[in-house]
């Protein structure tokens, strides 16, 4: 626990703006030509009957095994809801992050193929971002962990029980200093070259078991992404963001819109127009709009009934001894269309490693938005542990319902496809 509590000092605070919006403004150019053509590299086994990915907690993200080639070469990737694309470091790389794995080696697979120039899927890179290197396509694109860059490259890959040919970035410059062991990402945002777009299904999902419990979670996609759904919650439906100049900011998050916030029976007031929530599997903490910020630290330290710590371990701002936080409430989330999602406290109070647990929700104001996008939250990691989240892309929502996570995954694990 103190390991993640030290990593998050490091990795709450790179630049969110900078990086999602220029990845957000290119994506909406990508989108165009590359959909078309990545999608016809597409194995017909990928995703018929769905598939299952496992993925594990490792020091502060959820991470899924995958392997890349002919033989097959593996690889790891941090899960990046809002990730551009799937890359990983390659064998020409100088300078980059140490990985656990060795490199990617292109020219030890037989089904490698770089991109060369002029085809649609690198002319759909927008002309910032791409370059021509001897013939061969070259990208840079901005992840949450920093910008890389390298070769667009085709080759098979298999994560969890898909496989299929697509298109990833074999990075061979970045300026990441570490990502504690993972070799790249797994990008599902909404962008022509994510997972998600490139295995074209209709729907995805995931679950994540509790960091600490040291349990498999699962990412679902095509047909096995599905909601046990006894008693289905109403879904809520996926928003864009139209605040004038940032038009289609943040274009590559999936986003909804939260409405009302209640921290036991304490009505939590947000701004009247509620706030722009983007969902995160990189942060493992929330930002939350500074007002309502502010009243749920009121509301949480009020029922704890004890005094905060002093001196709250950075980068936290509310604190309190363990043994106080007994009595901390539920957090209750309301979206729109009535979504309610309940946030226990084992999901929002984070063990400091010292005694201690602090509000793993930070203040918006932290990530340093300009004017017109004030008004939006994350919500992290940490609070959606056991819940099962179904991305409709098909009807635009966003369903979910409580779930025993490790269950759901070891469970569906077992099915073959
Ligand atoms: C992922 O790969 C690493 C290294 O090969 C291995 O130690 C680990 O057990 C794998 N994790 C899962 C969940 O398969
Ligand atoms: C493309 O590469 C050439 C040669 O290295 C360089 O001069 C040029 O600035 C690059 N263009 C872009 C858009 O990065
Ligand atoms: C949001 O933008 C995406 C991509 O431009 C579009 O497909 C979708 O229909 C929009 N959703 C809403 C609710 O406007």
């Amino acid at each position: 626990m103190g390991r993640l509590v030290a990593k998050l000092l490091v990795l709450c605070f790179i630049s969110l703006t900078t990086c999602s919006l220029s990845a957000a403004l290119r994506a909406h150019d990508l989108r165009r030509g590359l959909e078309q053509a990545v999608r016809g590299r597409l194995l017909a086994d990928a995703t018929e009957g769905g598939a299952v990915v496992p993925i594990h907690w490792s020091q502060a993200h959820y991470v899924a095994n995958f392997t890349i080639g002919t033989p097959p070469q593996p690889a790891s990737g941090i899960i990046d809801l809002s990730g551009e694309l799937i890359w990983t470091q390659c064998s020409q790389c100088s300078g980059c992050f140490k990985q656990e794995l060795p490199l990617f080696d292109p020219t030890a697979s037989s089904t490698y193929r770089p991109e060369p120039c002029g085809t649609a899927l690198c002319e759909s890179i927008p002309r910032d971002s791409r370059n021509c290197s001897s013939n061969l396509c070259v990208y840079k694109a901005s992840t949450r962990a920093g910008e890389t860059g390298g070769l667009v490259g085709t080759d098979t890959l298999a994560v969890g029980t898909a496989k299929a040919s697509l298109a990833f970035g074999c990075v061979v410059v970045s300026d990441i200093d570490t990502m504690d062991g993972p070799s790249g990402f797994v990008g599902l945002g909404r962008t022509p070259w994510s997972l998600v777009a490139q295995t074209d299904v209709a729907a995805f999902s995931y679950c994540l078991a509790p960091h600490d419990a040291g349990k498999n979670s699962a990412l679902f996609l095509g047909s096995s992404a599905k909601l046990a759904g006894s008693k289905s919650t109403t879904p809520t439906p996926f928003v864009n963001i139209s605040a004038g100049s940032s038009d289609d900011a943040f274009g590559n998050y999936y986003k909804v819109h939260l409405e009302g916030l209640k921290a036991g029976d304490a009505v939590i007031a947000l701004p009247p127009s509620g706030s722009t929530v983007l969902l995160d599997t990189f942060s493992p903490v929330s930002f939350l709009v500074d007002g309502a910020y502010q009243a749920l630290k009121k509301a949480v330290t009020s029922a704890v009934g004890s005094a905060p710590t002093a001196t709250p371990l950075k980068p936290f701002d509310l604190c309190f001894p363990k043994a106080s936080a007994s009595s901390a409430p539920d957090l209750v989330l309301t979206f729109h269309g009535a979504a309610a999602m309940t946030v226990p406290p084992s999901n929002y109070l984070l063990d400091d490693g010292r005694g201690g647990v602090c509000l793993a929700i930070l203040s918006s104001a932290r990530l340093n938005l300009t004017p017109e996008l004030e008004g939006l939250s994350i919500l992290g990691s940490l609070q959606q542990e056991n819940i099962h989240f179904l991305f409709d892309l098909e009807k635009d929502a966003l369903p979910f319902e409580p779930a025993d996570c490790s269950k759901l995954s070891s469970s569906m694990a077992a099915t073959s496809f």
